[in-house]
């Protein structure tokens, strides 16, 4: 047996090896800068297991590769080696060292994972919708939604995932946090963003031929940014709820018959012959429609085939169902 440790070979060796080891784990960014406190600790923990997984990763090698050179046969040697009977101390030792490592890591992994999920009484609440091949952000403490998320910093989000249509995933690589978005289901998770800035959102699940462009953004801003964003929002929601409101009044409201013949003569006349009593036009006759009040409003606005529509709105669209109705 070998008594004596080669410690000068050995020790040749371990540098090469861990120098090595040490620039491809220095050299290269395996990681984006850790933009909030989730990131910092699974950054953290995944550093530990890479030093740890390094360190014995080093230790082995080394006396693999001195063994290998060392002990080479030569040639012409075709006999067995000798033969050689365990060492108790050295098999104690290598599995007490495994054990105390795999403690470690689970300890360290519990940790992080337990803080990185504990919800914080202030947090913020997003809905977060993912759908083939976009992302929508709905505010519901707000009744807003938009197509950019936006959150406050230094402050948790807490982001309730759900998809339309297929699985998605919502991901962004600073916030070091991925979550999928799966029909049926609300996955949940914490954010806790540490730095204002502009980040993108990635859909990390393969979900159909746009996948690759399901992307969207996250701002991070300061709390006063955010409480303007929200009220901005909400002012805007409001203002276009009272417009569409204001104008269905006043589109639904009953119109002048011969206004709308007026504007018929004008606007539809070109396609519908006879102002709408005769067939023969690039449109239909209108005289003998089936289409109830609403059917024909809902047409005279909107188009049908080759009509387009918003050719007539308002107290306009009004009188023109009112012709329409009349000849009808
Ligand atoms: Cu959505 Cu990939």
């Amino acid at each position: 047996m070998y008594k004596k440790v080669p410690i000068i070979p050995l020790a040749v060796i371990g540098i090469v090896v861990a120098a090595i080891t040490a620039a491809q784990a220095l050299l290269i960014d395996w990681l984006p800068p850790a933009q909030s406190e989730q990131a910092e600790r699974t950054f953290g923990l995944l550093w530990f297991l890479f030093w740890l997984s390094a360190f014995f990763f080093v230790i082995v090698t080394s006396i693999l590769i001195y063994a290998i050179w060392k002990w080479r046969a030569s040639d012409d040697d075709l006999e067995d080696g000798p033969p050689t009977h365990g060492n108790t101390k050295l098999e104690i030792v290598w599995t007490a060292v495994p054990v105390i490592a795999l403690i470690t890591v689970a300890v360290y992994g519990y940790i992080v994972l337990e803080r990185n999920e504990a919800v914080a009484a202030d947090r913020v609440n997003v809905d977060v919708y993912a759908q083939q091949f976009n992302w929508t952000y709905g505010y519901p403490d707000a009744g807003i939604e938009t197509g950019t998320l936006v959150v406050p910093v230094d402050r948790q989000v807490q982001l309730n995932l759900r998809a339309r249509d297929v699985i998605h995933d919502f991901w962004v690589p600073q916030f070091g946090i991925k979550g999928d978005a799966v029909p049926g289901i609300t996955h949940t998770i914490w954010i806790n963003p540490t730095e204002e800035g502009t980040y993108p959102v990635v859909c990390a699940e393969l979900c159909g031929v746009g996948h690759g462009v399901m992307r969207s953004e996250v701002k991070v801003v300061s709390e006063q940014e955010f409480q303007a964003f929200l009220t901005r929002s909400t002012a805007r929601v409001k203002a276009e709820t009272a417009a569409a409101t204001a104008a269905a009044k006043l589109e639904s409201a009953p119109g002048d018959e011969a206004a709308g013949k007026t504007i018929f003569e004008a606007k539809c006349s070109g396609c519908h012959a006879g102002l709408g009593t005769e067939a023969g036009g690039v449109g239909p006759q209108l005289k003998g429609t089936t289409l109830d009040t609403a059917g024909i409003r809902n047409v005279a606005k909107n188009g049908r085939g080759a009509m387009p529509g918003g050719l007539v709105s308002g107290t306009e669209l009004a009188d023109v169902v009112a012709y329409v109705e009349s000849i009808k």
